[in-house]
């Protein structure tokens, strides 16, 4: 009994000694507290894509350095606890909880119905699972069209209560931006085709395809740069537009729909894994096709139950034999008393 004692509290301590060493590295790397519980509760987590290395925390700066050295920004969204995980084990740089979560997530037409709730909801899960990359949350229609200090309070309760370590808006709300940034709230904008203006835009159509309009687009950019945005997506612009910004902005680019010469490229998971159930656009190149592999592996298990298959004595629990001897003679017992 005592040697139990004595093991248990040994193995406490040492968890709570792995749990504050956990706390500290954190600490010092800046990270939010909902990593800590991630990496406490599953010893053995995450591990860069080079395996054994302490991966590096990928922050804002650590962006435009890459785009100084002209090493491409990978980047992908993610909603959830396994694929975020995955991404960031497999070394994604920048993880964006996209409102894409509506449609490719909720099963909704468009993002416009997203709500803050939902997106801290999905943003805390991703939080859970994400280590090395930056970590941006998109705030959803209607959480920043308002007054300038609904935004940033918004924004707040994203960095507050969510964990993440940017923002997402788009548009060329400039005013906005800069109060972000005064909040010290770092920023991703995003220009071009907009989601959020589906109504407005008439459809999501390629944007800035008159020499004036990507001159636009190219001011916009540079306004938003110029008042504290971080990093920029480009979504559904032509590639010479965008080549043309990116050449000249002093944030890195992060296309989509925009072309190879953007200094990083985003997808979105779905898209790239085919769990969209529709047609993928132009600008989407499929790396694996999960919706087969899953609905495959679905109709296995159904057949294998309607036909008994599963599962087998391997997968079944059994009594020790002193008990199953004790339950077939109680069974018997019951059987003669019946007859
Ligand atoms: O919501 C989203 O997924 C996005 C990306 C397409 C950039 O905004």
């Amino acid at each position: 009994m005592d040697s139990i004692v004595t093991n248990a509290v040994a193995a406490a301590g040492c968890f709570l000694a792995y749990t504050r060493i956990v706390r500290v590295a954190s600490w010092v790397i800046g990270a939010a507290l909902e990593t800590v519980m991630s990496v406490t509760n599953l010893p053995g987590g995450s591990t860069s894509a080079s395996a054994g290395v302490p991966p590096t925390k990928v922050t804002m700066p650590a962006l435009a350095e890459m785009k100084r050295q002209g090493k491409p920004i990978v980047a992908l969204t993610a909603y959830d606890y396994p694929t975020s995980r995955l991404a960031d084990e497999a070394g994604i740089d920048l993880i964006l909880v996209g409102d894409s979560l509506a449609m490719v997530v909720l099963g909704q037409e468009n993002t416009l119905a997203t709500t803050v709730e939902e997106m801290l909801h999905h943003t805390r899960a991703v939080r859970r699972a994400v280590r090395r990359a930056l970590l941006v949350a998109d705030m959803p229609f209607g959480s920043y069209h308002g007054t300038i200090s609904e935004g940033v309070a918004n924004a707040i309760r994203f960095v507050k209560e969510a964990g993440a370590e940017a923002v997402k808006i788009e548009g060329p709300r400039v005013e906005l931006v800069r109060a972000l940034s005064e909040a010290e709230i770092p920023v991703v904008g995003h220009l071009g085709l907009t989601p959020q203006s589906l109504h407005r835009m008439g459809g999501y159509r390629v944007q800035a395809r008159s020499a004036e309009a990507a001159l636009q687009l190219k001011a916009d950019a540079h306004a938003l740069a110029l008042a504290g945005a971080g990093a920029l997506v480009l979504e559904g612009v032509p590639r010479e537009a965008a080549a043309v910004i990116t050449a000249d902005l002093p944030i890195p680019t992060i296309g989509i729909g925009a072309g190879p010469d953007c200094d990083g490229q985003i997808l979105v998971f779905h898209d790239l894994v085919n769990l969209t159930f529709a047609p993928a656009a132009k600008f989407v190149r499929r790396y694996a096709d999960a919706g087969s592999l899953i609905r495959t592996a679905i109709e296995h298990y159904r057949e294998d139950v309607e036909h008994r298959a599963f599962p087998s004595d391997e997968e079944s629990y059994h009594l020790p034999e002193v008990a199953r001897q004790a339950l077939e003679a109680a069974r018997k017992t019951e059987t003669l008393h019946k007859v």
